[in-house]
């Protein structure tokens, strides 16, 4: 939520900022704005996308080697030019860009006011930026000493970075709950939300933990500090992105070359962790607490969105091949319940950011209730990654598109892994099967490359049923999960409404809905209660509805009662969702391409959700 990028070098700011607000976009865009610094401040900032800030900007804007830039998700006051950051303080000596949300604002926005200061926005923000300028001017302190006495007053999550024209030499940054990477090149610090704007400078990075404040200076300092003014020894990491990662190559839109990315994302996945010929399942990540996950009396998994839905995948992994029972849980309600966590209890977090506010606030919650937590995540060196006592990373790369893909299937694909594992080792699975398992789980890339190539039909179902206004998902089993998260794909990305349900369920009330306008989406794969679905199918088309239906090779069946068909290849039931999802993101792909859409930045949402 909120794109952050700061430069001080030796080289022009401006194109540095900029680029790196195009790469950040995802995280927000529905303003964007800059400051340049040299005696005095610049700042130009505009609602709209980073485009709009730069017709803004003009063709020549300011000469400067430090400026600070952001990318808005609104969460106080609506997108426009006034509440769009950096924020200045009232005598123009500071500006601040800010990703969070300040809790307290209020109650801070009144004591300033009654101090004599006056605001132009409606935002948190420019009330953190006064408050830092009341400090330092009633105390007559530096930057940093007064950014840290604000901190200590202000309540709720910030990521910030701060500067002053009359000390213009220097970047103050600090994190509490929301992301901040510092990149450490050769006479030249960045910061930023992520390492997106880093990477073509420096592989070298330092990532800000909860409640540290770096002060960077031009003479190549890099100082952090935590709240208590305490020195922290910065940890200098190599991260592995490349720059290629980070671009369109060729694609229209993000997400689609993310969904076609998906048969090398999920061998990467598995790559070094699964040995077929020798029957082997290593996670390195989880050896250290192993032996509490192979103990485990329960597993309580919580996420958000499609990284939830992956979890109700794991409910049925870790229960069919494991016998582990599962809870899985929205991390948004576990976070404020009073959840029993009793001794033999593990909790795994999935969350492709490993930034989700939620997650990471239910995390801690049952941290501090005694549980062992581990994470599946994507971003490397993430807030969850850090907080967790072991985890095991995706390796999917990147996401940019808005709506999660490979991510998707790079969780599932690591959960399959885990459920076999523990399964194998408690002894739930007999070895042919487990052999048997662990055999087609290799396969599994070649197999989601056959079904991307039915992309042409997917195309031509989208062209049917584009302008329809709802849809309804259906699926049993292991592809329930799948239905839910078709709906949720098409829902973010083209505004259609859109259900998705266990097919039996839809007898118990979404039947009403069902005339020959509503398009039913049916994930019917040959495996248990197939004949339950057929029936669900017969149901459906009785009341009129169009009906896709996604099947597997060769079944003969059902194309007696779909007017459309998407086939899948065959294969072993626990690994369903990774082949019949991809029609499905295909499918919303060209929905929203169809109507118009703006596919990777969708309106109103952001990628990763960092605040409440
Ligand atoms: O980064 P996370 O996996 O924790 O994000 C969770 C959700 O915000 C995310 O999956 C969201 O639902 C996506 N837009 C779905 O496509």
């Amino acid at each position: 939520m909120c794109g952050i990028v700061a430069y001080l070098g030796d080289k022009h700011a401006y194109p540095i900022l900029v680029e790196g607000l195009h790469r950040l976009e995802y995280r927000g865009y529905d303003s964007a704005g800059i400051v340049l610094l040299d005696d005095e401040i610049h700042l130009v900032k505009k609602k709209g996308k980073v485009r709009d800030l730069e017709d803004a900007a003009g063709g020549t804007p300011k000469r400067s080697t430090i400026g600070i830039g952001h990318t808005r998700w609104a969460t106080h006051g609506e997108p426009n030019d006034v509440n769009a950051h950096p924020h200045l303080s009232g005598n123009g000596r500071l500006a601040l860009v800010h990703n969070g949300i300040i809790e307290n604002y209020a109650i801070l926005k009144k004591a300033l006011e009654r101090l004599g200061h006056t605001f132009v926005s409606e935002t948190d923000t420019e009330v953190f930026v006064h408050l830092i300028e009341e400090y330092q001017t009633r105390d007559g302190i530096s930057i940093e000493e007064a950014v840290l006495q604000a901190l200590n007053r202000v309540i709720g999550a910030y990521a910030i970075v701060v500067v002053d024209k009359e000390d213009p030499d220097k970047l103050v940054a600090a994190r509490k709950q929301s992301p901040l990477v510092v990149g450490v090149g050769d006479d030249e610090f960045l910061v930023a939300s992520d390492a997106s704007p880093i990477v073509k400078y420096t592989n070298k990075v330092v990532y800000l933990n909860d409640h540290e404040l770096a002060i960077i200076t031009r003479d190549g300092n890099l100082n952090i500090r935590d709240i208590a003014n305490n020195h922290v020894e910065p940890r200098v990491e190599e991260i592995d992105l490349k720059i290629e990662e980070l671009e369109k190559e060729g694609y229209d839109f993000f997400m689609h070359k993310e969904i076609h990315q998906q048969p090398q994302t999920i061998m990467d996945c598995m790559r070094g962790r699964l040995n077929v010929q020798e029957g082997w399942i290593k996670l390195g990540g989880l050896e250290e607490y192993k032996k509490q996950i192979l103990q485990a009396n329960r597993m309580i998994i919580a996420g958000c969105g499609t990284s939830w839905h992956a979890g109700l995948i794991a409910e049925y992994l870790f229960e069919d091949l494991a016998r582990l029972p599962v809870e899985v849980e929205y991390a948004s309600e576990l976070r404020y319940r009073n959840p029993v966590i009793r001794e033999g209890d593990v909790v795994l977090a999935i969350s492709q950011s490993g930034e989700t506010a939620d997650t990471l606030a239910a995390l801690k919650h049952v941290k501090e209730k005694g549980a062992t937590i581990y994470g599946i995540v994507n971003v490397v060196g993430s807030s969850i990654a850090r907080i967790t006592h072991a985890g095991s990373y995706i390796h999917a790369g990147p996401e940019i598109g808005v709506a999660s893909t490979k991510a998707f299937t790079g969780q599932v694909t690591l959960l399959s892994l885990m459920a076999l594992m523990i399964g194998y080792e408690r002894g739930t699975i007999p070895l042919t099967r487990y052999e048997e398992l662990i055999s087609e789980l290799g396969q599994i890339p070649e197999k989601v490359r056959e079904v991307l190539a039915y992309e042409e039909q997917v195309k031509y179902i989208a062209s049917e049923i584009k302008d329809t206004a709802n849809a309804l998902y259906l699926g049993r089993g292991y592809n329930f999960p799948v239905a839910l998260e078709g709906a949720l794909k098409l829902k973010e990305i083209s505004y259609i409404h859109a259900e998705g349900y266990p097919a039996a369920e839809m007898k118990h009330g979404p039947i009403a809905l069902i005339d020959e306008n509503m398009p039913v989406i049916v994930i019917a794969t040959n495996q248990s209660a197939y004949d339950k679905i057929l029936s669900n199918v017969q149901e459906v088309k009785a009341r009129k509805a169009k009906v896709i239906a996604i099947t597997t090779k060769g079944d003969e069946q059902l194309k007696k009662y779909a007017d459309y068909i998407v086939e899948i290849p065959e294969t072993m039931e626990p690994f369903t969702p990774l082949l019949s999802v991809i029609p499905l993101q295909l499918l919303s792909y060209y929905i929203a391409v169809m109507r118009g859409c703006n596919v990777d930045q969708p309106r109103n949402l952001a990628k990763s959700v960092t605040v409440e």
